[in-house]
């Protein structure tokens, strides 16, 4: 029952508007392999709707659920040529059932369909990126754990600038990442909406419950108006923009592992490193080269979909078809170098000694002189001033002692202790005295850990309901499709 079901006219029609020469161009097959299980999921809770609402009988809708079952195992690559893979499974099920398949498109446009698509295939890839992003969390932190009191060089403008510790250089990505789930999951809130039952735009006369397929969809709540709910993208552009200052923030922790790397302060793991096919005494950190410029492709992704989107008119244009792929590249290979980032932070190697012989380069205890002064009652600015003179000339004790006595007109020791001055100068206690909130003193880097912990395992836990809360309207979905077997 194939070619026989479908009446002459509708046959022409399809031919006539079948592309011709852009049947190609005009085709989204290939990127919609990715929601074919979620069409299917969008068919089958629209048709249980419509029987639900008698707009189709009980037995239409069985015959039709059956039809998309078997679509489904024959799967995607079995399908029917089509435009994309709405009118495909459409044409398959009418292939299978005759006419009544047909009755499938009833009180729905694809507009409607194909943007609830999206949002139902997305949300499991956003869903995933939060997961990654929280394995790189963990990495970071339980490398932190380790080294709370592991000094190392901390640099501004790549200069040796103040000793700090590595459980705090490392804490310090934690946080930024952290913020990155947190617009991930914020996005994820209004990608969960659904605008299925909007039609082509304009609504429909029949009386869908839009309530209902948003519930058997497990989506949180329904897109209100009609025209928005189809022509709007914006929910990719925030989930965009989210994963490309993830990719942002993880460019950063891979260049500075690359650049510690190549000062031998920090050994890679060979799993995440590369030679050169001519020099044999070459480890290169190509993995974190592509970790880095990955930021690079999130951030051509996110032009891309911003400048397809700007000034389309409203309500549905092709172009939205364009937009799409945007968001899957972005989503693949932000998520993917993620894991490569985690992977590569919790088998680096952190070289202690190495790391503290680097803490005091460059005299990076300087300002923690000058603040031993202020803390005497010394004007800041003139401690600054003494100390800077003293770096000039040696930027040891017996410098310090002659600045003192050029800009502050006495010797060092009338100020302080010679004791403390040295203590100062000693890298390790210089990280130890910083000791303020979310300082590198071991203490503050072991209380922003605790933080870390529980904050990485609340969001292990929302992530777990989110996903709890798709499986189970996942199973509800199966349970009403099957009463009608
Ligand atoms: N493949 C299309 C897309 O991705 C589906 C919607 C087609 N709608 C239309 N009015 N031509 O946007």
């Amino acid at each position: 029952m194939t070619e026989e079901s479908e009446s002459a006219s509708d046959v022409v029609r399809r031919e006539r508007f079948s592309g011709g020469p852009a049947r190609g161009f005009l085709s989204s097959m290939d990127a919609d392999a990715r929601i074919f299980a979620a069409d299917l999921a969008v068919d089958r809770a629209h048709v249980v709707m419509l029987a639900e609402q008698g707009i189709v009988t009980d037995d239409e809708a069985a015959t039709i659920l059956a039809a998309l079952e078997s679509v489904e195992d024959a799967g995607f690559d079995a399908l029917p040529d089509g435009e994309d893979v709405h009118a495909a499974i459409e044409t398959a099920v009418i292939e299978r059932v005759g006419d009544v398949g047909g009755k499938m498109h009833t009180a729905r446009s694809r507009n409607d369909e194909v943007a609830t698509c999206i949002r139902y295939r997305l949300r499991e890839d956003v869903l995933d990126a939060v997961e990654t992003t929280l394995g790189l969390r963990e990495a970071l932190a339980e490398t932190a754990s380790d080294h709370t009191e592991t000094v190392m060089p901390g640099y501004t403008h790549l200069q040796p600038a103040q000793p700090t510790t590595v459980g705090h250089y490392l804490l310090s990505y934690e946080q930024a990442v952290a913020r990155d789930t947190e617009r991930l999951f914020d996005a994820y809130e209004r990608v969960n909406r659904s605008p299925l039952g909007s039609a082509a735009f304009a609504g429909t006369p029949f009386d869908v419950d839009r309530e209902r397929t948003a519930e058997l969809l497990g989506f949180e709540s329904v897109l209100d108006n009609s025209m928005d709910a189809v022509s709007t993208r914006d929910f990719l552009v925030e989930v965009v923009a989210a994963l490309s200052n993830l990719a942002t923030t993880v460019s950063g922790l891979a260049e500075d592992l690359i650049i510690f790397s190549n000062k031998g302060l920090v050994e890679l793991s060979d799993d995440y490193a590369s030679t050169s096919s001519i020099m044999p005494q070459k480890k290169n950190p190509d993995t974190l080269e592509l970790v880095r410029a990955t930021a690079g492709d999130a951030s051509a992704g996110l032009n891309g979909l911003l400048t397809t989107l700007k000034g389309l008119p409203r309500a549905y244009n092709r172009d939205l078809q364009k937009a799409t792929p945007h968001a899957w590249d972005t989503v693949d290979e932000v998520t993917e170098a993620v894991a490569v980032a985690a992977g590569a932070a919790a088998t680096a190697t952190w070289d202690e000694a190495a790391l503290a012989d680097a803490a005091g380069e460059g005299f990076s205890t300087a300002t923690g002189v000058a603040d031993l002064l202020a803390m005497q009652g010394v004007p800041f600015r003139k401690a600054h001033e003494m100390v800077a003179e003293a770096a000039e000339e040696g930027a040891d004790y017996s410098a310090l002692d002659s600045a003192a006595e050029s800009v502050l007109g006495d010797s060092l020791d009338a100020y302080v202790e010679r004791a403390a001055v040295e203590a100062a100068l000693d890298p390790e206690k210089s990280a130890a005295s910083r000791d303020s909130v979310g300082g590198p003193a071991p203490e503050s880097v072991s209380e922003t850990l605790s933080v870390a912990e529980a904050a990485i395992a609340a969001d292990a836990d929302a992530l777990g309901d989110e996903r709890a809360a798709l499986d189970s309207a996942a199973e509800q979905l199966q349970t009403e499709v099957s009463r009608f077997a």
